[in-house]
């Protein structure tokens, strides 16, 4: 009888515990591991998310069948949830997913990065290319979103378990998926928003301003401002200021590895603010500075804490924002600065990302402390609620 090395001890576990280890057939689980149907969180109103059953299809020979184990509530999500300006409704939101594979159609062998994939494996999801089904990250260079499309984004189809505010989530073939078994669940869930940053610091690097020894000023201490104070201490920067209005989140950035904090409520006017900025870097305007709230009087300041010959990483707007004033003469010109814009990221972003998540826990940075509440699927509602009061940083829900 040809067994190996595995099959054998799960013989002899069945035996001690009295049962006949059955053979598990290829590519899925024992038999009634996997239930026939899964529940979705369906977006079906405004602020309205309904808990919906539907069957748990066949797979397809290029299709993943993934046990959703968290998914982060995003900014975007609460835009949907609020106003629905993607017109998506009804829509299974939910795209800072991740979870294990319980599933696979023959064809399965690797990831996006060619890493092995089986039963049992950690995964998360990246961008689908409408355009180019067959795009791997190899053949990519400078593709950034254009064509794209992501799970939790997606209309609404006759399968429905296409977004990660579920219990089970199918990925279809042609989709990013990457093998991140070697994360923890919390830092899985903080790989998507976390490529935000690394692909912005990759925008920011272009300029050729940011050095080891820069002085760097971090403008907003939401998740992504204090993710992007990570990734800089991850790269051996260390001078770094974070400014914001809330003293708590302020704190939390210091923690994260920011030297000084600035809180702009305790000033008077960008004059006022701008000599706190310098003063924090001991008598210095900034080297560089990324631009992180979505508030269009902050992208106007920051022009004033970068001196002559910085640069700017302005990612703050995933979404129109409205107008700013600034002086071109002032802000710009006469300064000589090099200003880079960042938006979402790419495939290669995201394989950063994994080992960026692993360094800031080698070097003991907080990141996992991002996720402030963790909610069950039936109380998803709650946990976008929770949200928008902006309570905490990160919400995220996580199934049992
Ligand atoms: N570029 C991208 O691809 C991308 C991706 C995701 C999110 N974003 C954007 O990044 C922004 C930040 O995201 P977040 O989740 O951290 O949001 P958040 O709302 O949690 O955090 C924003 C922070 O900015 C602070 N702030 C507001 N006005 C300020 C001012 N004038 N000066 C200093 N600080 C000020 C707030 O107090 C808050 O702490 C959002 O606008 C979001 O849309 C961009
Ligand atoms: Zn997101």
């Amino acid at each position: 009888m040809d067994m190996n090395i595995e099959d054998i001890v799960k013989q002899v576990l069945a035996e001690m515990q009295g049962t006949q280890a059955a053979a598990p057939a290829a590519g899925s689980r024992p038999a009634g591991a996997i239930p026939k149907t899964s529940r979705v969180a369906m977006l079906t109103g405004l602020e309205k998310f309904e808990i919906r059953e539907y069957p748990i299809p066949e797979l397809g020979d290029d299709d993943i069948l993934v046990k959703v184990e968290g998914c982060g509530v995003c900014g975007t999500d609460a835009h949907e949830f609020k106003r629905d300006p993607f017109s998506l409704i009804p829509v299974v939101l939910g795209h800072e997913g991740t979870g294990e594979i319980v599933k696979m159609g023959k064809n399965v062998k690797k990831d996006s990065a060619g890493k092995a994939l089986t039963v049992g494996d950690k995964v998360v999801t990246c961008m689908i290319f409408k355009d180019n089904p067959d795009i791997t990250m190899f053949d990519l260079n400078k593709q950034n979103v254009g064509g794209a499309d992501v799970y939790g984004l997606l209309p609404d189809d006759d399968i429905h378990l296409n977004g990660w505010f579920a219990d089970y989530l199918v990925i279809r073939g042609g989709s990013s998926v990457f093998n991140v078994s070697d994360l923890d669940l919390d830092s899985r869930i903080l790989i998507e928003p976390a490529a935000v940053l690394i692909h912005a610091v990759e925008r920011a690097k272009t300029t050729g301003i940011l050095r080891f020894n820069s002085r760097v000023a971090v403008q907003g201490c939401g998740p992504i401002g204090l993710l992007c104070i990570a990734i800089l201490r991850t790269m051996g920067i260390e001078n770094i200021v974070a400014i914001d209005g809330e003293q708590k989140r302020l704190d939390f950035a210091r923690e994260m590895g920011a030297e000084k904090s600035v809180n702009f409520k305790d000033y008077k006017g960008i004059e006022a603010l701008a000599d706190g900025v310098k003063d924090a870097f001991g008598g210095y305007l900034a080297d560089f500075a990324f631009q992180c709230t979505g508030s269009p009087v902050a992208h106007s300041n920051i022009y004033k804490f970068i001196r002559n010959g910085g640069g700017l990483c302005e990612l703050g707007f995933f979404i129109n924002g409205g107008d700013a004033t600034i002086n071109p003469h002032f802000d710009i010109c006469a300064k000589e600065l090099t200003v880079v814009g960042s938006w979402v990221y790419t495939l290669r972003d995201y394989a950063t990302t994994f080992d960026f998540l692993k360094r800031a826990k080698g070097i003991g940075l907080p990141v996992h402390k991002l996720i402030t509440h963790k909610f069950p699927l039936d109380q998803v509602n709650e946990a976008h609620f929770t949200n928008l009061r902006m309570e905490g940083l990160k919400v995220a829900i996580v199934n049992e």
